[in-house]
């Protein structure tokens, strides 16, 4: 039976009420504004979900705070002190909390003008000819003699900031984040893809650092004032919780009015790998500059694929049986259709929703009976067989008294947005958004 899908054109802003299983194409130019646009992120959402479930389920709160725990790049985090609301972000990943601090945090245009004018005058300056150098044998196959000098250059004059200007530590964050985010276009690696690769198809030119640096910094400071400027108090908060500690110990019994996140897919982004040409110049600040680091780091991020023989090599849907029909009878048909690598995917799904259960669980005990938690995600293909992850997921949420309010999906567009499933398994390009109530303590 095929059911009737409703799709449903809209022009930059989402109606407060879809109905049920509706498919909206959203039309919109915006994603960029303000700080949206800093950084590069992987599986980012368009900031247009995050203001609509604000606008929709915290209009009539004056005093609110919203959590998103997968932050990622912080697009819940500047959607909420924007629209006048404290919000606290969580992530594994290091690189995704610098990102989200310097996307939320107000700056003194003033300083931030004096330490880009010293940073100009050291850079040109030929007496320094110190430079910070990666500590990885590759760097030449993924960057040209040039970008590597002046990247090592630009690093090592960025270190000296503390010592000249101390007590200027989010100015010092948000250079870094600018100098990271202008790596994969000066490295020879593809720009297009979210993996990092040199493609040997296609010729890449990759840009000259300094000029392309000092216009980023520039790009950064006009949206840092556009920031300053429309945001009054509200504050975020930005968790790393890379020991996987629980979310109560992080949250520490601050109220949350309102849940807002994207979780990670199963099997589809390795952030570590998609991240690995500007973990070699900044990773030292979070231990992980080498590509051993980032390996043993990347074990505990949700979804992961990279995992040994041993942990999958006792799975068996008998032994690991879930509550859920559906997902039972998914991994089952993932070991029976692939018989190469089945037992291995069937595990890494079995795991995705595992954690996925801890989560909920989790979520019950930091959230207030009657408050909303928001949930965007997409059905997957692994090994072939469709995943039907959104309905799932609310199977798993049920049993944590989280009720379905509404599901509706949009179209994805921009593969840099989200990341693009099409051709993996024929699931439509659709992310689900899942509207859950918290319905009892
Ligand atoms: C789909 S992304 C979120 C993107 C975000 N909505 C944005 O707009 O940038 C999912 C995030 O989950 C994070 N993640 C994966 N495993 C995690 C874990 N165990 N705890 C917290 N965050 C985790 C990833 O690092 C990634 O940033």
């Amino acid at each position: 039976m095929t059911e009737k899908i409703e799709l449903q054109t809209v022009n930059e802003i989402i109606p407060e009420n879809i109905n049920f299983e509706t498919i909206l194409n959203i039309n919109t130019k915006s994603v960029n504004e303000l700080t949206h646009g800093f950084h590069k992120y992987p599986g980012k959402f368009i900031p247009q979900i995050p203001n609509w479930a604000i606008n929709k389920y915290l209009k009539k709160t004056k005093k609110a705070t919203v959590l998103d725990p997968f932050c990622g790049s912080g697009t819940t985090l500047v959607e909420s002190n924007v629209l006048g609301y404290n919000a606290i972000g969580i992530d594994i990943d290091p690189l995704s909390v610098l990102i989200s601090q310097v996307k939320t945090t107000k700056i003194n245009i003033d300083k931030l003008n004096e330490i880009i004018d010293w940073l100009k005058k050291n850079l040109l300056d030929t007496k320094i000819n110190s430079v910070f150098l990666p500590k990885i044998n590759t760097l030449n196959h993924w960057f040209n003699t040039d970008a590597i000098h002046k990247l090592g250059k630009i690093r090592f004059i960025i270190n000296e900031i503390p010592k000249v200007f101390p007590d200027n530590q989010d100015i010092h964050n948000l250079i870094i984040t600018c100098f990271s985010s202008i790596i994969r276009r000066v490295s020879n690696a593809d720009n297009q893809s979210q993996k990092t690769y040199v493609s040997h198809t296609l010729n890449k030119n990759p840009e000259e650092v300094y000029s392309l640096f000092f216009s980023q910094l520039n790009y950064y400071k006009q949206s840092i004032n556009d920031f300053n400027v429309i945001v009054d108090s509200a504050k975020s908060k930005v968790l790393n919780n890379s020991s996987s500690e629980s979310l109560n110990n992080l949250i520490l019994n601050q109220d949350i009015d309102l849940a807002i996140t994207s979780p990670p897919y199963i099997k589809a982004i390795d952030y570590v790998y998609n991240q690995m040409a500007e973990l070699f110049w900044i990773g030292d600040l979070f231990g992980i500059e080498t590509q051993e680091k980032q390996n043993s780091f990347k074990q505990n991020y949700i979804g992961n694929k990279q995992i040994n023989k041993a942990e999958y090599s006792k799975f068996t849907p008998q032994k690991f049986k879930t509550e859920i029909e559906i997902l039972d009878i998914n991994l089952k048909t993932i070991i029976e259709t692939d018989k190469k690598n089945g037992l291995k995917h069937a595990y890494v799904t079995w795991k995705y929703f595992a954690e996925m259960d801890k989560h909920f669980k989790e979520m019950s005990n930091i959230l207030k009976k009657d408050a909303s938690y928001i949930m965007v995600v997409g059905d997957s293909a692994v090994s072939g067989v469709n995943i039907y992850t959104a309905t799932i997921l609310c199977k798993i949420a049920e049993k944590y008294s989280f009720k379905l309010a509404n599901k509706w999906g949009y179209k994805i567009k921009n593969r840099y947005m989200r990341f693009d499933r099409k051709g993996r398994g024929g699931i439509i390009n659709i992310d689900w958004v899942l509207e859950f109530k918290k319905v009892s303590e």
